[in-house]
């Protein structure tokens, strides 16, 4: 019976007319790749959000969580290498003035080829990224015949780096040197983690191995912002260092890679739509790395990256601060090891809020049909949300608008809404007011009825298979609990 629907733009209209996503300062028009999340969008994000926070803090006894700002000091930038490294290779369109990051125009030309022929063309660019030369990737373009998507023409400048960082002044006297008073938009969370690691070490007295997880906004001035809320320009990541002796990062690499892999399933997602991808290129700050992959309506893409990051990070922030920024391990000491004092490697997981949330929402899109018992054709538009994330949990429908079926209604509302997500709906013809609940994702929906006057029963009605059984009302909050836990 079940169709997933597979067309991506049902999906991008879907979330506008219930309320989950919004194009930012539409009423003007918009601003291309910013988004707003709406009343059920906002919901289902804390809920991700919660689940991340949880997992990371709640259930690891060594990871602890903090919420640095979003402004940094601009020499942070320095040292981490953003400012110098931070950059995209960029080829423009002499004809139209349009800029493409490289990879991105690649890879959409590689998806009208066949597998073979696409496969080759990306490890073909893959090699010359990897090795920086621009001029290598300049003529795959041109002997490709790769065009502008506006211009259609095969016109393209040199490939050259631009860096993702906005910038923006920081107080209220203006500075005879702009520079002086110039701030970054953070472009990742990391580095606020980075910078506060002997805080959190010294306050917590935390032992390595131990982690530091933080949420919050990352703004990156993305070339190619497209395909709805991955790529966007002001995002939230959902990122966490683990601080690890020098020498154990293969160790807690593989562990980290494998934890998060798991995480993801359990959120709800098949283990055949999830892959691991090995990066060719790394970052300036890595000596390993893996994207997590999720295949979206519009292809395998990144979700989430395990990078293996050294000292890279700690070591900058010492250098460029001139602060000694080392841990003290008792352990080795104890142990007679030769060094008791070292600046911890790092494991980073990292997520994007947003493209977790596209992808349990790719996941959960789905358009049924059937016929009915009397052979008329019936469909409906269910978002199959895990019900631990789902907005709302529990709908609560009285039959009527009368016969004192509010007051019970409403009764049993007041009972279950401290506990969990309750929605109240008394308008609309029941089947009407189910496909609604359908479409949000709601898994389940108490009707009452005359008949909770007589035995104080209600149908309570499953999401995903529109069972309908038939319940004592007191039982509706443990059955919705057991659920939704
Ligand atoms: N601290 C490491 C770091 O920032 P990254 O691979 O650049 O690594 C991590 O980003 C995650 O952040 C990605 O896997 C993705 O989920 C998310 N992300 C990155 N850029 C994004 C964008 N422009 N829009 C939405 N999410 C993005």
């Amino acid at each position: 019976m079940a169709n997933e629907a597979k067309n991506f733009q049902d999906l991008i209209a879907h979330c506008k007319e219930y309320g989950f996503i919004f194009q930012s300062s539409e009423l003007y028009d918009g601003l291309s790749a910013v988004y707003d999340y709406g009343q059920l969008g906002a919901q289902l994000k804390k809920n991700l959000r919660d689940a991340w926070w949880k997992s990371m803090t709640q259930l690891h006894e060594n990871i602890v969580g903090i919420d640095a700002a979003i402004f940094m000091h601009p020499t942070v930038w320095k040292a981490s290498g953003h400012v110098d490294s931070f950059s995209d290779p960029m080829i423009d369109n002499k004809d139209s003035k349009k800029r493409y990051r490289v990879d991105h125009l690649i890879e959409a030309f590689a998806e009208s080829l066949n597998k073979e022929a696409a496969d080759a063309l990306i490890t073909q660019m893959d090699n010359l990224l990897a090795a920086d030369d621009f001029a290598g990737i300049k003529k795959l373009i041109e002997d490709n015949k790769i065009t502008c998507t506006i211009s259609k023409t095969c016109n393209w400048t040199d490939v050259r780096q631009f860096n993702l960082m906005f910038k923006t002044e920081f107080g209220a006297v203006a500075s005879e040197n702009p520079e002086d008073n110039m701030v970054y938009l953070r472009p990742e969370t990391a580095q606020g983690i980075f910078v506060n690691f002997l805080n959190v070490q010294k306050t917590g007295r935390m032992k390595i191995p131990f982690g530091i997880a933080q949420t919050g906004k990352a703004f990156r001035n993305e070339i190619v912002a497209r395909q709805f809320i991955f790529r966007m320009r002001e995002f939230e990541q959902m990122e966490m260092q683990y601080f690890i002796r020098p020498g154990s990062q293969k160790q807690w690499y593989e562990f980290w890679k494998a934890e998060r892999k798991t995480w993801l399933e359990n959120m709800g997602i098949p283990t055949t739509k999830l892959r691991y991808h090995d990066h060719v290129k790394l970052a300036h700050y890595a000596d390993a790395a893996v994207d997590i992959e999720y295949e979206f309506p519009f292809g395998w893409k990144e979700l989430e990256g395990i990078h293996s990051r050294t000292d890279f990070d700690l070591s900058q922030h010492a250098k460029f601060s001139k602060k000694k920024i080392q841990y003290f391990d008792n352990d080795l000491n104890e142990a007679g090891k030769p060094y008791g004092n070292y600046t911890p490697f790092v494991i980073e997981t990292s997520i994007g809020l947003d493209r977790l949330f596209l992808t349990i929402i790719s996941q959960a899109y789905t358009e049924e049909t059937w016929n009915k018992e009397d052979g008329t054709p019936d469909s409906r538009v269910v978002m199959r949300i895990p019900p631990k994330l789902a907005p709302t949990k529990l709908a609560i429908l009285p039959l009527l608008k009368k016969d004192g079926l509010p007051e019970i209604a409403r009764e049993l509302m007041n009972d279950c809404k401290n506990d969990f997500m309750c929605f109240y709906e008394e308008k609309d013809a029941i089947g009407k007011r189910y496909r609604r609940m359908d479409a949000i994702g709601t898994p389940y929906c108490v009707t009452i009825d005359h008949q909770t006057k007589e035995d104080q029963t209600v149908t309570i009605r499953h999401r995903d298979t529109m069972q309908q059984e038939r319940i004592s009302i007191t039982e509706v909050k443990k059955r919705v609990q057991e659920g939704i836990s």
